[in-house]
């Protein structure tokens, strides 16, 4: 409970005109309602999520929003990657036509990082933009993809790549929906948890080498603590950066090389995105490291830490087999990141201390590469 004997934490993301509360805490799918109340410019909503999240949480957050007399109608999608795509948009949107949405019926995002960036671009671009709010239900979503605004979906050009800004009204941040996540599922989100502490907080990841064990097991506690820890930052970082065009840019720590390694294998079960976010992570320390920016044994501590958390910290065992430097290479040249053709990394001074490296040698990048992939 909090000073409030309330049993969630309230941030804000200081946007302005656009700014909102995360509640981190428990209970929030099941009191949404109380929550929503008073927040929705009519009251009514469409409610989407995907099959597996239905099966758990749709019917409490039914309940909760016929208790608060908001009317409701549920879209469920498929769950998957796959559903992040144009024909599954027009099919959302189209839906939301046929369910007459109005222009002040709000939207509500009921899953992980896959219905909350299809969802969130459906509101932004349906009758010029709904109302929106985040239930994230997957530890990846609660950290990461449900706060600061980025919505869109994957074409055959690669991820993300059509998409639109569209900061949610509210995020509810509810632990207790983590106790059905997938085991893989939630190591994988554990590696945006990582990331955080990587990027600025040291202190955070010694808490994370004393209780991240005691986390991934189960404890709400702690896994309410992480949550609100990472999600602070995240607010902090979006406050001052909306639209990415300065410090944002350090959440994409372990990214350049996560989203290289992920484009490579398919974008699917074989190696999830925090796997690879878990990965790059190491990869960045490794080669901060190699270029003698940060201490060996910090970047032995990061993998280390991955490891034990049952992710993965090389990408020398890859699935499918050994690739190439110059495939990673390119593949990271592809990555919207990249400025004026040249990657622009995170690399690090040490742990929490995160920086964006622009002009990084080719040559350096590649040899570095070449030794990873090889193991
Ligand atoms: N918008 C952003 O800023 C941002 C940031 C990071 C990632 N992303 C995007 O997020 C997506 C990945 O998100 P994800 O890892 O949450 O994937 P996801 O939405 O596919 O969820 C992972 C799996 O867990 C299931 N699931 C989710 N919550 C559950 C629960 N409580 N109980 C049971 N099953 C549950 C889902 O059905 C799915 O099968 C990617 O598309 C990525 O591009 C966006
Ligand atoms: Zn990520």
């Amino acid at each position: 409970m909090n000073e409030a004997g309330e049993r969630h934490d309230r941030l804000r993301v200081d946007l302005g005109a656009r700014g909102y509360d995360i509640l981190v805490g428990e209970d929030l799918v099941a009191t949404a309602g109380r929550h929503l109340a008073g927040l929705l410019a009519q009251p009514r909503a469409v409610v989407v999520t995907d099959g597996n999240v239905a099966a758990h949480w749709l019917e409490p957050l039914g309940r909760t929003l016929a208790g608060a007399g908001i009317a409701h109608d549920a879209v469920v999608l498929e769950a998957g990657e796959r559903s992040k795509d144009y024909a599954h948009l027009e099919r959302l949107l189209d839906r939301l036509l046929d369910l007459r949405v109005e222009r002040r019926t709000s939207l509500v995002a009921l899953g992980g990082g896959v219905v909350g960036d299809l969802a969130g671009f459906a509101a932004a671009i349906a009758l010029r933009g709904l109302d929106l709010v985040q239930v994230p239900t997957s530890l990846l979503a609660q950290v990461d993809s449900s706060v600061g605004g980025k919505t869109g979906i994957n074409t055959r050009h690669g991820k993300n790549l059509i998409g639109a800004f569209h900061q949610p009204r509210l995020v509810l941040a509810d632990v207790g929906t983590l106790d059905t996540l997938p085991p893989r599922e939630l190591r994988a989100g554990y590696a945006e948890v990582v990331k955080y502490a990587l990027i600025g907080d040291a202190p955070f990841f010694s808490w994370l080498a004393a209780n991240g064990r005691d986390l991934l097991a189960g404890d709400r506690r702690k896994r309410r603590h992480a949550v609100l820890v990472c999600c602070r930052a995240k607010a902090t970082i979006v406050g001052a950066d909306e639209r990415e065009a300065g410090p944002r840019a350090l959440l994409n720590l372990g990214h350049t090389f996560g989203h290289a390694l992920e484009s490579l294998t398919g974008y699917g079960d074989a190696l999830l995105h925090g796997e690879a976010v878990a990965i790059g992570l190491a990869l960045a320390f490794a080669f901060s490291a190699r270029l003698g920016l940060c201490a060996d044994e910090d970047a032995d501590r990061v993998r280390r830490h991955l490891e034990a958390a049952g992710l993965p910290s090389s990408p020398a065992g890859l699935p499918g087999g050994r690739r190439s430097p110059d495939e990673v290479l390119s593949r990271m040249e592809q990555d919207k990141k990249v400025v004026g053709g040249e990657p622009t990394l995170i690399l690090a001074r040490g742990i929490g201390q995160a920086f964006v490296a622009r002009g990084v040698e080719r040559r350096k990048l590649r040899a570095f590469l070449a030794d990873a992939l090889s193991g």
